[in-house]
Protein backbone atom coordinates (compact mmCIF):
# COMPACT_ATOMS: atom_id res chain seq x y z
CA UNK A 1 0.00 0.00 0.00
CA UNK A 2 1.34 3.43 -0.78
CA UNK A 3 1.97 5.55 1.84
CA UNK A 4 -1.31 8.46 2.96
CA UNK A 5 0.89 11.10 2.25
CA UNK A 6 2.36 9.94 -0.90
CA UNK A 7 -1.20 9.21 -2.10
CA UNK A 8 -2.72 13.02 -1.45
CA UNK A 9 0.26 14.03 -2.94
CA UNK A 10 -0.39 12.41 -5.83
CA UNK A 11 -3.90 13.84 -6.22
CA UNK A 12 -2.78 17.28 -5.78
CA UNK A 13 0.39 16.21 -8.20
CA UNK A 14 -2.15 15.34 -10.85
CA UNK A 15 -4.02 18.51 -10.02
CA UNK A 16 -1.09 20.89 -10.85
CA UNK A 17 -0.40 18.72 -14.20
CA UNK A 18 -4.18 18.87 -15.28
CA UNK A 19 -3.87 23.03 -14.67
CA UNK A 20 -0.31 23.42 -16.94
CA UNK A 21 2.19 23.60 -14.34
CA UNK A 22 5.03 21.45 -13.11
CA UNK A 23 3.38 18.29 -11.11
CA UNK A 24 6.28 18.30 -8.80
CA UNK A 25 5.13 21.26 -7.26
CA UNK A 26 2.02 19.33 -5.96
CA UNK A 27 3.92 17.88 -2.74
CA UNK A 28 1.97 17.97 0.37
CA UNK A 29 2.62 18.28 3.72
CA UNK A 30 1.42 18.05 7.10
CA UNK A 31 0.21 21.07 8.23
CA UNK A 32 2.01 23.33 10.48
CA UNK A 33 -0.74 25.16 11.44
CA UNK A 34 -2.93 21.92 12.53
CA UNK A 35 -5.63 24.61 13.91
CA UNK A 36 -6.53 25.42 10.56
CA UNK A 37 -6.03 22.32 8.30
CA UNK A 38 -4.90 19.05 8.19
CA UNK A 39 -1.82 19.28 5.42
CA UNK A 40 -1.23 21.99 3.25
CA UNK A 41 0.55 22.61 -0.39
CA UNK A 42 2.85 25.13 -0.84
CA UNK A 43 3.64 24.60 -4.73
CA UNK A 44 1.99 27.63 -5.77
CA UNK A 45 4.11 29.84 -4.08
CA UNK A 46 7.72 27.83 -5.59
CA UNK A 47 5.10 27.86 -8.99
CA UNK A 48 5.32 31.97 -9.17
CA UNK A 49 8.79 32.44 -9.43
CA UNK A 50 8.28 29.72 -12.48
CA UNK A 51 5.47 30.73 -13.84
CA UNK A 52 5.75 34.62 -13.46
CA UNK A 53 2.05 34.45 -12.13
CA UNK A 54 0.41 35.84 -8.59
CA UNK A 55 0.74 32.54 -6.37
CA UNK A 56 -2.74 33.21 -5.13
CA UNK A 57 -3.63 32.95 -8.66
CA UNK A 58 -2.47 29.23 -9.54
CA UNK A 59 -3.61 28.39 -6.21
CA UNK A 60 -7.30 29.30 -7.00
CA UNK A 61 -6.69 27.65 -10.01
CA UNK A 62 -6.09 24.42 -8.14
CA UNK A 63 -8.11 24.67 -5.65
CA UNK A 64 -10.96 25.11 -7.82
CA UNK A 65 -10.02 22.33 -9.56
CA UNK A 66 -9.89 19.96 -6.58
CA UNK A 67 -13.55 20.70 -5.75
CA UNK A 68 -14.75 17.20 -6.94
CA UNK A 69 -12.14 15.97 -5.56
CA UNK A 70 -12.24 12.03 -4.15
CA UNK A 71 -9.36 12.61 -2.07
CA UNK A 72 -9.64 16.23 -0.11
CA UNK A 73 -13.12 17.58 1.47
CA UNK A 74 -12.23 20.98 1.21
CA UNK A 75 -8.95 22.62 -0.08
CA UNK A 76 -8.83 26.23 0.18
CA UNK A 77 -6.29 28.88 -1.28
CA UNK A 78 -4.96 31.46 0.91
CA UNK A 79 -3.12 34.38 0.68
CA UNK A 80 -0.13 34.79 -0.21
CA UNK A 81 -0.71 31.27 -1.67
CA UNK A 82 -0.76 28.28 0.35
CA UNK A 83 -3.33 25.68 -0.05
CA UNK A 84 -5.27 24.64 3.35
CA UNK A 85 -6.49 20.88 3.20
CA UNK A 86 -8.60 18.72 4.31
CA UNK A 87 -8.89 15.11 3.45
CA UNK A 88 -12.77 13.53 2.93
CA UNK A 89 -13.57 11.12 5.85
CA UNK A 90 -14.62 8.34 2.93
CA UNK A 91 -10.89 8.91 1.86
CA UNK A 92 -9.68 7.68 5.45
CA UNK A 93 -12.12 5.00 5.77
CA UNK A 94 -11.00 3.14 2.37
CA UNK A 95 -7.53 3.55 3.50
CA UNK A 96 -7.58 1.98 7.35
CA UNK A 97 -9.78 -0.71 5.98
CA UNK A 98 -6.70 -1.55 3.76
CA UNK A 99 -4.09 -1.11 6.64
CA UNK A 100 -6.22 -3.70 8.85
CA UNK A 101 -6.73 -6.42 6.22
CA UNK A 102 -2.92 -6.03 4.27
CA UNK A 103 0.13 -7.39 6.39
CA UNK A 104 2.26 -5.09 8.67
CA UNK A 105 -1.06 -2.76 8.09
CA UNK A 106 0.04 -2.52 4.41
CA UNK A 107 3.77 -1.44 4.50
CA UNK A 108 5.62 -1.72 1.07
CA UNK A 109 8.49 -4.16 1.63
CA UNK A 110 11.90 -3.10 -0.59
CA UNK A 111 12.73 -4.56 -3.94
CA UNK A 112 16.51 -5.74 -2.39
CA UNK A 113 16.32 -6.04 1.05
CA UNK A 114 19.86 -5.76 2.68
CA UNK A 115 21.62 -8.24 4.65
CA UNK A 116 22.81 -6.45 7.85
CA UNK A 117 24.80 -7.28 11.02
CA UNK A 118 24.39 -5.39 13.83
CA UNK A 119 26.78 -5.50 16.63
CA UNK A 120 25.21 -4.47 20.40
CA UNK A 121 25.18 -5.74 23.81
CA UNK A 122 28.96 -5.80 23.72
CA UNK A 123 29.34 -7.27 27.72
CA UNK A 124 32.50 -8.22 28.54
CA UNK A 125 32.54 -11.69 30.43
CA UNK A 126 32.63 -11.95 34.40
CA UNK A 127 32.58 -8.63 34.61
CA UNK A 128 29.26 -7.19 36.22
CA UNK A 129 26.72 -5.48 33.32
CA UNK A 130 26.66 -1.90 34.02
CA UNK A 131 24.09 0.81 33.23
CA UNK A 132 26.64 1.69 30.03
CA UNK A 133 25.76 -1.72 28.44
CA UNK A 134 22.06 -1.20 28.91
CA UNK A 135 22.19 1.89 26.03
CA UNK A 136 23.65 -0.48 23.70
CA UNK A 137 21.42 -3.30 24.57
CA UNK A 138 18.13 -1.47 24.44
CA UNK A 139 18.57 0.49 21.43
CA UNK A 140 20.66 -2.22 19.79
CA UNK A 141 17.54 -4.50 19.99
CA UNK A 142 15.37 -1.99 18.82
CA UNK A 143 17.06 -1.02 15.79
CA UNK A 144 17.25 -5.01 14.94
CA UNK A 145 13.42 -5.16 15.46
CA UNK A 146 12.45 -2.12 13.15
CA UNK A 147 15.15 -2.82 10.62
CA UNK A 148 13.61 -6.45 10.73
CA UNK A 149 9.84 -5.62 10.22
CA UNK A 150 10.93 -3.10 7.65
CA UNK A 151 11.71 -6.35 5.29
CA UNK A 152 15.50 -6.70 5.89
CA UNK A 153 17.45 -10.01 7.30
CA UNK A 154 19.28 -8.75 9.99
CA UNK A 155 21.10 -10.91 12.66
CA UNK A 156 22.67 -9.37 16.14
CA UNK A 157 25.94 -10.46 17.24
CA UNK A 158 26.67 -9.63 20.88
CA UNK A 159 30.45 -9.55 20.48
CA UNK A 160 31.41 -10.79 23.98
CA UNK A 161 34.75 -9.33 25.13
CA UNK A 162 35.99 -12.69 26.29
CA UNK A 163 39.60 -12.03 25.92
CA UNK A 164 40.97 -9.44 27.87
CA UNK A 165 42.83 -8.74 30.68
CA UNK A 166 39.64 -9.58 33.14
CA UNK A 167 40.52 -13.24 31.99
CA UNK A 168 44.26 -12.93 33.24
CA UNK A 169 43.04 -11.01 36.31
CA UNK A 170 40.52 -13.76 37.39
CA UNK A 171 43.04 -16.49 36.72
CA UNK A 172 45.71 -14.60 38.95
CA UNK A 173 43.22 -14.44 41.52
CA UNK A 174 42.32 -17.96 41.78
CA UNK A 175 45.86 -19.09 41.66
CA UNK A 176 46.94 -16.44 44.64
CA UNK A 177 43.87 -18.04 46.69
CA UNK A 178 44.21 -21.81 45.56
CA UNK A 179 47.65 -22.40 44.11
CA UNK A 180 47.53 -26.17 44.14
CA UNK A 181 44.69 -26.65 41.57
CA UNK A 182 45.38 -28.70 38.96
CA UNK A 183 45.22 -26.20 36.26
CA UNK A 184 48.07 -24.26 37.47
CA UNK A 185 50.57 -27.56 37.27
CA UNK A 186 52.43 -27.20 33.92
CA UNK A 187 53.26 -31.17 34.15
CA UNK A 188 50.13 -31.88 34.52
CA UNK A 189 48.76 -33.82 30.80
CA UNK A 190 45.90 -35.28 32.00
CA UNK A 191 41.87 -34.34 31.71
CA UNK A 192 40.85 -31.36 33.72
CA UNK A 193 37.96 -31.66 35.82
CA UNK A 194 34.22 -31.16 34.64
CA UNK A 195 33.09 -28.92 37.31
CA UNK A 196 34.64 -25.82 37.54
CA UNK A 197 36.33 -24.50 40.66
CA UNK A 198 34.71 -21.53 41.61
CA UNK A 199 30.53 -20.46 41.01
CA UNK A 200 28.99 -17.63 39.47
CA UNK A 201 28.83 -15.75 42.87
CA UNK A 202 32.67 -16.17 43.59
CA UNK A 203 33.24 -15.23 39.81
CA UNK A 204 30.84 -11.96 40.70
CA UNK A 205 33.39 -11.51 43.59
CA UNK A 206 37.00 -12.27 42.44
CA UNK A 207 36.81 -10.13 39.68
CA UNK A 208 36.38 -6.79 41.02
CA UNK A 209 38.90 -7.93 44.17
CA UNK A 210 41.39 -8.58 41.42
CA UNK A 211 40.58 -5.25 39.53
CA UNK A 212 41.29 -3.84 42.72
CA UNK A 213 44.51 -5.55 44.00
CA UNK A 214 45.73 -4.63 40.23
CA UNK A 215 45.47 -1.23 40.25
CA UNK A 216 47.10 -0.99 43.58
CA UNK A 217 50.04 -3.48 43.15
CA UNK A 218 52.28 -3.43 40.01
CA UNK A 219 53.76 -6.89 40.09
CA UNK A 220 50.30 -8.09 40.57
CA UNK A 221 49.15 -6.62 37.61
CA UNK A 222 52.15 -8.08 35.64
CA UNK A 223 51.20 -11.54 37.18
CA UNK A 224 47.25 -10.57 35.36
CA UNK A 225 49.25 -9.60 32.07
CA UNK A 226 51.29 -12.44 32.13
CA UNK A 227 48.15 -14.83 32.78
CA UNK A 228 46.20 -13.20 29.94
CA UNK A 229 49.17 -13.65 27.88
CA UNK A 230 49.50 -17.45 28.76
CA UNK A 231 45.75 -18.16 28.15
CA UNK A 232 45.99 -16.36 24.54
CA UNK A 233 48.67 -18.67 24.08
CA UNK A 234 47.09 -21.76 24.67
CA UNK A 235 48.80 -22.95 27.62
CA UNK A 236 46.29 -25.92 28.44
CA UNK A 237 44.91 -24.81 32.09
CA UNK A 238 44.33 -21.21 31.75
CA UNK A 239 42.57 -22.54 28.67
CA UNK A 240 40.71 -24.42 30.83
CA UNK A 241 39.88 -22.54 33.43
CA UNK A 242 38.80 -19.87 30.87
CA UNK A 243 36.09 -21.98 29.40
CA UNK A 244 35.13 -23.06 32.95
CA UNK A 245 34.53 -19.15 33.42
CA UNK A 246 32.95 -18.97 29.99
CA UNK A 247 30.76 -21.93 30.69
CA UNK A 248 29.17 -20.28 33.90
CA UNK A 249 29.18 -16.70 32.76
CA UNK A 250 27.39 -17.28 29.20
CA UNK A 251 24.28 -18.82 30.94
CA UNK A 252 23.69 -15.91 33.74
CA UNK A 253 24.30 -13.47 30.99
CA UNK A 254 21.78 -14.92 28.94
CA UNK A 255 19.56 -15.01 31.45
CA UNK A 256 20.20 -11.13 32.02
CA UNK A 257 18.99 -10.52 28.46
CA UNK A 258 16.07 -12.66 28.45
CA UNK A 259 14.76 -10.23 31.35
CA UNK A 260 15.37 -7.20 29.09
CA UNK A 261 13.34 -9.07 26.18
CA UNK A 262 16.84 -8.81 24.26
CA UNK A 263 18.19 -11.26 22.32
CA UNK A 264 20.97 -12.62 19.92
CA UNK A 265 21.40 -14.34 16.57
CA UNK A 266 25.20 -14.79 17.44
CA UNK A 267 26.97 -15.15 20.51
CA UNK A 268 30.16 -14.56 19.32
CA UNK A 269 33.48 -12.71 20.86
CA UNK A 270 36.73 -12.10 20.81
CA UNK A 271 37.97 -14.91 21.09
CA UNK A 272 36.63 -16.23 18.40
CA UNK A 273 38.78 -14.51 15.84
CA UNK A 274 41.78 -15.17 17.59
CA UNK A 275 43.08 -17.91 15.30
CA UNK A 276 42.55 -15.83 12.03
CA UNK A 277 44.42 -12.64 13.31
CA UNK A 278 48.25 -13.88 12.06
CA UNK A 279 46.72 -14.58 9.13
CA UNK A 280 44.94 -11.31 8.57
CA UNK A 281 48.21 -8.78 10.01
CA UNK A 282 50.49 -11.36 7.31
CA UNK A 283 48.39 -10.15 4.06
CA UNK A 284 48.03 -6.64 5.77
CA UNK A 285 51.92 -6.79 5.40
CA UNK A 286 52.05 -9.02 2.05
CA UNK A 287 49.93 -5.97 0.41
CA UNK A 288 52.08 -3.32 1.94
CA UNK A 289 49.26 -1.91 3.96
CA UNK A 290 50.85 -2.63 7.22
CA UNK A 291 54.60 -1.85 8.50
CA UNK A 292 56.80 -1.78 11.21
CA UNK A 293 56.45 1.91 13.27
CA UNK A 294 58.12 1.58 16.60
CA UNK A 295 58.14 -1.91 17.16
CA UNK A 296 54.10 -2.17 16.62
CA UNK A 297 52.48 -3.50 13.46
CA UNK A 298 50.40 -0.34 12.12
CA UNK A 299 48.16 0.35 9.22
CA UNK A 300 48.52 4.65 8.58
CA UNK A 301 44.57 5.47 8.16
CA UNK A 302 44.51 9.23 7.76
CA UNK A 303 43.29 10.72 4.66
CA UNK A 304 43.96 14.29 2.73
CA UNK A 305 40.56 15.94 3.82
CA UNK A 306 41.20 15.57 7.28
CA UNK A 307 40.64 17.97 9.35
CA UNK A 308 41.96 16.45 12.73
CA UNK A 309 45.13 14.38 12.98
CA UNK A 310 43.92 10.51 12.97
CA UNK A 311 46.87 8.46 14.81
CA UNK A 312 47.27 5.25 12.65
CA UNK A 313 45.50 1.80 13.21
CA UNK A 314 47.67 -0.42 15.42
CA UNK A 315 47.08 -4.10 14.72
CA UNK A 316 50.19 -5.80 16.66
CA UNK A 317 51.69 -4.37 19.94
CA UNK A 318 55.48 -4.71 19.79
CA UNK A 319 55.19 -8.23 21.72
CA UNK A 320 52.94 -9.10 19.16
CA UNK A 321 49.75 -9.03 21.36
CA UNK A 322 46.11 -8.54 19.65
CA UNK A 323 44.25 -4.76 20.56
CA UNK A 324 40.70 -3.91 20.36
CA UNK A 325 41.20 -2.38 17.37
CA UNK A 326 42.32 -5.93 15.82
CA UNK A 327 39.48 -8.34 17.17
CA UNK A 328 37.15 -5.76 15.45
CA UNK A 329 39.22 -6.07 11.66
CA UNK A 330 39.06 -9.99 11.96
CA UNK A 331 35.25 -9.78 13.11
CA UNK A 332 35.37 -8.06 10.30
CA UNK A 333 37.09 -10.48 8.02
CA UNK A 334 35.21 -13.13 9.31
CA UNK A 335 31.67 -11.45 8.80
CA UNK A 336 32.54 -11.31 4.97
CA UNK A 337 33.59 -14.23 4.60
CA UNK A 338 30.46 -15.78 6.70
CA UNK A 339 27.66 -13.50 5.89
CA UNK A 340 28.45 -11.03 3.07
CA UNK A 341 26.65 -8.51 4.88
CA UNK A 342 25.55 -5.67 2.48
CA UNK A 343 25.75 -3.31 6.00
CA UNK A 344 27.41 -3.15 9.46
CA UNK A 345 26.01 -1.54 12.02
CA UNK A 346 27.89 -0.87 15.78
CA UNK A 347 26.53 -0.05 18.82
CA UNK A 348 28.64 1.61 21.45
CA UNK A 349 28.92 4.77 23.71
CA UNK A 350 30.01 7.78 21.46
CA UNK A 351 33.15 7.89 23.38
CA UNK A 352 34.46 4.95 21.09
CA UNK A 353 33.91 7.21 17.72
CA UNK A 354 37.45 7.44 17.35
CA UNK A 355 37.88 3.56 17.24
CA UNK A 356 35.20 2.87 15.00
CA UNK A 357 36.77 5.66 12.46
CA UNK A 358 40.32 4.02 12.41
CA UNK A 359 38.43 0.08 12.26
CA UNK A 360 36.34 1.20 9.39
CA UNK A 361 39.03 3.09 7.59
CA UNK A 362 41.71 0.32 7.92
CA UNK A 363 39.05 -1.90 6.91
CA UNK A 364 38.26 -0.33 3.76
CA UNK A 365 41.81 0.46 2.79
CA UNK A 366 43.14 -3.26 3.08
CA UNK A 367 40.12 -4.38 1.46
CA UNK A 368 38.62 -6.79 4.01
CA UNK A 369 35.24 -5.50 2.71
CA UNK A 370 33.74 -4.76 -0.59
CA UNK A 371 33.96 -1.02 -1.92
CA UNK A 372 29.84 -1.02 -1.49
CA UNK A 373 29.95 -2.80 2.03
CA UNK A 374 28.45 0.41 4.60
CA UNK A 375 29.57 0.42 7.81
CA UNK A 376 28.21 2.51 10.82
CA UNK A 377 28.67 3.37 14.19
CA UNK A 378 25.79 4.58 16.06
CA UNK A 379 27.66 6.61 19.29
CA UNK A 380 24.95 6.66 21.81
CA UNK A 381 25.41 9.43 24.77
CA UNK A 382 25.56 8.88 28.30
CA UNK A 383 22.66 7.60 30.96
CA UNK A 384 22.88 10.45 33.57
CA UNK A 385 21.28 10.87 37.22
CA UNK A 386 19.55 14.00 37.75
CA UNK A 387 22.92 15.80 39.17
CA UNK A 388 23.66 15.31 35.58
CA UNK A 389 26.61 13.38 36.42
CA UNK A 390 27.18 9.76 34.78
CA UNK A 391 24.75 7.16 36.61
CA UNK A 392 25.64 6.05 40.05
CA UNK A 393 24.10 3.85 42.94
CA UNK A 394 23.31 6.08 46.15
CA UNK A 395 26.24 4.88 47.49
CA UNK A 396 28.73 6.50 44.66
CA UNK A 397 29.65 3.11 43.02
CA UNK A 398 29.13 2.05 40.03
CA UNK A 399 25.15 0.96 39.55
CA UNK A 400 24.89 -2.67 38.18
CA UNK A 401 22.19 -3.19 35.94
CA UNK A 402 20.06 -5.98 38.02
CA UNK A 403 20.06 -3.15 41.07
CA UNK A 404 18.87 -0.97 38.92
CA UNK A 405 16.15 -2.69 37.83
CA UNK A 406 15.32 -3.98 40.83
CA UNK A 407 15.07 -0.55 41.92
CA UNK A 408 12.43 0.33 38.79
CA UNK A 409 10.42 -2.80 39.72
CA UNK A 410 10.37 -1.81 43.12
CA UNK A 411 8.81 1.40 42.16
CA UNK A 412 6.40 -0.08 40.14
CA UNK A 413 5.08 -2.19 42.67
CA UNK A 414 4.41 0.49 45.06
CA UNK A 415 2.59 2.22 42.71
CA UNK A 416 0.33 -0.86 41.34
CA UNK A 417 -0.34 -2.20 44.77
CA UNK A 418 -0.74 1.26 45.70
CA UNK A 419 -4.57 1.97 47.16
CA UNK A 420 -5.66 -1.28 45.16
CA UNK A 421 -6.54 -4.70 45.51
CA UNK A 422 -4.64 -6.98 43.60
CA UNK A 423 -2.91 -10.37 44.22
CA UNK A 424 0.88 -10.25 45.29
CA UNK A 425 1.52 -12.90 42.08
CA UNK A 426 -0.44 -10.64 39.37
CA UNK A 427 0.70 -7.24 40.96
CA UNK A 428 4.85 -8.31 40.56
CA UNK A 429 4.35 -9.72 37.44
CA UNK A 430 2.77 -6.62 36.02
CA UNK A 431 5.21 -4.43 38.00
CA UNK A 432 7.94 -6.11 35.86
CA UNK A 433 6.50 -5.53 32.67
CA UNK A 434 5.33 -2.35 33.21
CA UNK A 435 8.55 -1.26 34.62
CA UNK A 436 10.60 -2.65 31.89
CA UNK A 437 8.67 -0.12 29.41
CA UNK A 438 9.76 2.58 31.93
CA UNK A 439 13.51 1.76 31.29
CA UNK A 440 13.30 1.67 27.46
CA UNK A 441 10.39 4.01 26.59
CA UNK A 442 12.87 6.27 29.07
CA UNK A 443 15.99 5.24 26.55
CA UNK A 444 14.42 5.00 23.25
CA UNK A 445 12.36 8.32 23.46
CA UNK A 446 15.60 10.40 23.38
CA UNK A 447 17.67 11.06 20.38
CA UNK A 448 20.69 8.09 21.10
CA UNK A 449 23.37 10.72 20.30
CA UNK A 450 22.17 13.01 23.03
CA UNK A 451 22.99 12.23 26.96
CA UNK A 452 19.99 11.98 28.81
CA UNK A 453 18.91 12.38 32.78
CA UNK A 454 17.75 8.78 34.06
CA UNK A 455 14.78 10.07 36.07
CA UNK A 456 13.28 7.58 37.87
CA UNK A 457 10.00 9.44 38.89
CA UNK A 458 9.68 10.49 35.85
CA UNK A 459 10.42 7.42 33.53
CA UNK A 460 7.11 5.26 36.26
CA UNK A 461 4.72 8.26 35.97
CA UNK A 462 1.48 6.91 34.14
CA UNK A 463 1.32 10.72 32.58
CA UNK A 464 3.09 12.21 30.07
CA UNK A 465 5.64 11.21 27.56
CA UNK A 466 6.69 7.55 29.30
CA UNK A 467 6.49 4.02 28.26
CA UNK A 468 3.61 3.36 31.68
CA UNK A 469 1.51 5.82 29.73
CA UNK A 470 1.42 4.20 26.50
CA UNK A 471 0.79 0.64 28.36
CA UNK A 472 -2.05 2.67 30.21
CA UNK A 473 -3.87 3.50 26.52
CA UNK A 474 -3.06 -0.20 25.78
CA UNK A 475 -4.87 -2.06 28.30
CA UNK A 476 -7.33 1.11 28.18
CA UNK A 477 -8.16 -0.03 24.72
CA UNK A 478 -8.21 -3.57 25.47
CA UNK A 479 -10.31 -2.95 28.83
CA UNK A 480 -13.25 -1.35 25.99
CA UNK A 481 -12.71 -4.35 23.83
CA UNK A 482 -13.03 -6.89 26.55
CA UNK A 483 -16.38 -5.17 27.76
CA UNK A 484 -17.73 -5.06 24.02
CA UNK A 485 -17.11 -8.76 24.18
CA UNK A 486 -18.93 -9.23 27.50
CA UNK A 487 -21.73 -7.56 25.90
CA UNK A 488 -22.42 -10.20 23.50
CA UNK A 489 -20.26 -8.28 20.81
CA UNK A 490 -17.93 -10.05 18.19
CA UNK A 491 -15.08 -7.95 17.36
CA UNK A 492 -13.95 -10.56 14.21
CA UNK A 493 -17.18 -9.88 13.08
CA UNK A 494 -18.37 -6.47 13.61
CA UNK A 495 -15.55 -4.12 13.60
CA UNK A 496 -16.27 -2.05 10.18
CA UNK A 497 -15.02 1.25 9.62
CA UNK A 498 -17.30 4.29 9.44
CA UNK A 499 -17.09 7.64 8.69
CA UNK A 500 -15.27 9.92 11.00
CA UNK A 501 -18.34 12.02 13.11
CA UNK A 502 -16.13 14.18 15.34
CA UNK A 503 -12.75 15.92 15.50
CA UNK A 504 -11.17 13.83 17.89
CA UNK A 505 -12.22 10.71 15.75
CA UNK A 506 -10.93 11.98 12.57
CA UNK A 507 -7.58 13.67 14.11
CA UNK A 508 -7.43 9.40 15.91
CA UNK A 509 -7.77 8.21 12.26
CA UNK A 510 -5.71 10.49 10.61
CA UNK A 511 -2.74 9.75 12.91
CA UNK A 512 -3.44 5.84 12.25
CA UNK A 513 -2.59 6.48 8.60
CA UNK A 514 1.02 7.69 9.70
CA UNK A 515 2.03 4.25 10.81
CA UNK A 516 4.27 3.39 7.48
CA UNK A 517 5.82 6.37 6.55
CA UNK A 518 7.02 6.61 10.69
CA UNK A 519 8.03 2.79 10.24
CA UNK A 520 9.75 3.63 6.81
CA UNK A 521 11.49 6.83 7.97
CA UNK A 522 12.62 5.06 11.46
CA UNK A 523 14.06 2.18 9.57
CA UNK A 524 15.85 4.23 7.10
CA UNK A 525 17.43 6.61 10.28
CA UNK A 526 18.05 4.16 12.63
CA UNK A 527 15.62 6.24 14.75
CA UNK A 528 13.35 4.56 17.48
CA UNK A 529 12.83 7.35 18.92
CA UNK A 530 10.53 8.32 15.81
CA UNK A 531 8.72 5.57 16.88
CA UNK A 532 8.21 6.93 20.43
CA UNK A 533 7.31 9.61 19.28
CA UNK A 534 4.41 8.43 17.10
CA UNK A 535 3.12 6.46 19.84
CA UNK A 536 3.09 9.18 21.84
CA UNK A 537 0.87 11.17 19.63
CA UNK A 538 -1.11 8.36 18.95
CA UNK A 539 -2.08 7.73 22.83
CA UNK A 540 -2.97 11.21 22.86
CA UNK A 541 -5.32 11.19 19.79
CA UNK A 542 -6.59 8.46 21.50
CA UNK A 543 -7.33 9.39 25.39
CA UNK A 544 -8.63 12.82 23.26
CA UNK A 545 -11.05 10.57 21.34
CA UNK A 546 -11.77 8.00 24.28
CA UNK A 547 -12.31 11.01 26.77
CA UNK A 548 -15.11 12.56 24.50
CA UNK A 549 -16.76 9.72 23.14
CA UNK A 550 -19.58 7.27 24.61
CA UNK A 551 -17.87 4.29 22.90
CA UNK A 552 -19.73 1.00 24.39
CA UNK A 553 -22.95 3.16 25.11
CA UNK A 554 -23.66 4.44 21.82
CA UNK A 555 -26.77 3.74 20.17
CA UNK A 556 -26.39 3.89 16.58
CA UNK A 557 -24.67 0.38 15.57
CA UNK A 558 -23.44 0.96 12.62
CA UNK A 559 -21.22 4.15 14.61
CA UNK A 560 -20.43 1.59 17.58
CA UNK A 561 -18.80 -0.82 15.11
CA UNK A 562 -16.85 1.87 13.69
CA UNK A 563 -15.80 2.53 17.34
CA UNK A 564 -14.86 -0.72 17.64
CA UNK A 565 -12.58 -1.13 14.18
CA UNK A 566 -11.02 1.96 14.97
CA UNK A 567 -10.30 0.35 18.44
CA UNK A 568 -8.91 -2.97 17.02
CA UNK A 569 -6.58 -1.00 14.41
CA UNK A 570 -5.01 1.31 17.80
CA UNK A 571 -4.44 -1.56 20.00
CA UNK A 572 -2.78 -3.61 16.94
CA UNK A 573 -0.52 -0.87 16.30
CA UNK A 574 0.53 0.37 19.38
CA UNK A 575 0.92 -3.34 19.50
CA UNK A 576 3.07 -3.87 17.19
CA UNK A 577 5.06 -0.57 17.84
CA UNK A 578 6.06 -1.10 21.35
CA UNK A 579 6.62 -4.67 20.31
CA UNK A 580 9.54 -2.88 18.21
CA UNK A 581 10.75 -1.01 20.83
CA UNK A 582 11.44 -4.09 22.95
CA UNK A 583 8.64 -4.62 25.56
CA UNK A 584 4.99 -5.44 25.79
CA UNK A 585 1.98 -4.67 27.62
CA UNK A 586 0.12 -6.06 30.02
CA UNK A 587 -3.59 -7.24 30.21
CA UNK A 588 -4.49 -5.11 33.01
CA UNK A 589 -2.89 -2.35 35.53
N1 LIG B 1 33.06 -4.90 25.03
C1 LIG B 1 33.11 -3.55 24.59
C2 LIG B 1 32.93 -2.61 25.78
O1 LIG B 1 32.45 -3.00 26.82
C3 LIG B 1 32.03 -3.23 23.56
C4 LIG B 1 32.11 -4.02 22.28
C5 LIG B 1 31.45 -3.29 21.14
N2 LIG B 1 31.53 -3.97 19.89
C6 LIG B 1 32.60 -4.02 19.11
N3 LIG B 1 32.55 -4.71 18.00
N4 LIG B 1 33.70 -3.35 19.41
O2 LIG B 1 33.26 -1.44 25.65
Amino acid sequence: MKKFLDLISEEMKQTFEAAGYDRELGKVTLSNRPDLCEYQCNGAMAGAKLYKKAPIMIANEVAERLSGSTVFSEVTAVAPGFLNCKVKESFITEYLSGMRTEDKFGMEMPENPKKVIIDYGGPNVAKPLHVGHLRSAIIGESIKRIVRYAGHDIIGDIHLGDWGLQMGLIITELKERQPDLVYFDENYEGEYPEEAPFTIADLGEIYPTASAKSKEDEAYKERALDATFKLQSGVRGHRALWKHIMDISVPDLKKNYANLNVDFELWKGESDVHDVIPGMAEKMKADGFAYMSEGALVVDVKEETDTKELPPCMILKSDGAALYTTTDLATIMERMKDYDPDLMIYLTDKRQALHFEQVFRCARKTKLVKPETEMIHIGFGTMNGKDGKPFKTREGGVMRLEVLIKEINDEMYRKITDNRDVSEEEARETASIVALSAIKYGDLSNQASKDYIFDIDKFTSFEGDTGPYILYTIVRIKSILNKYKEQGGSIAEDATFGLAGSESEKALMLELTKFNAVMETACAETAPHKVCAYIYDLANAFNKFYHETKILSEEDDAKKKGYIALLVLARDVLETCIDLLGFSAPERM
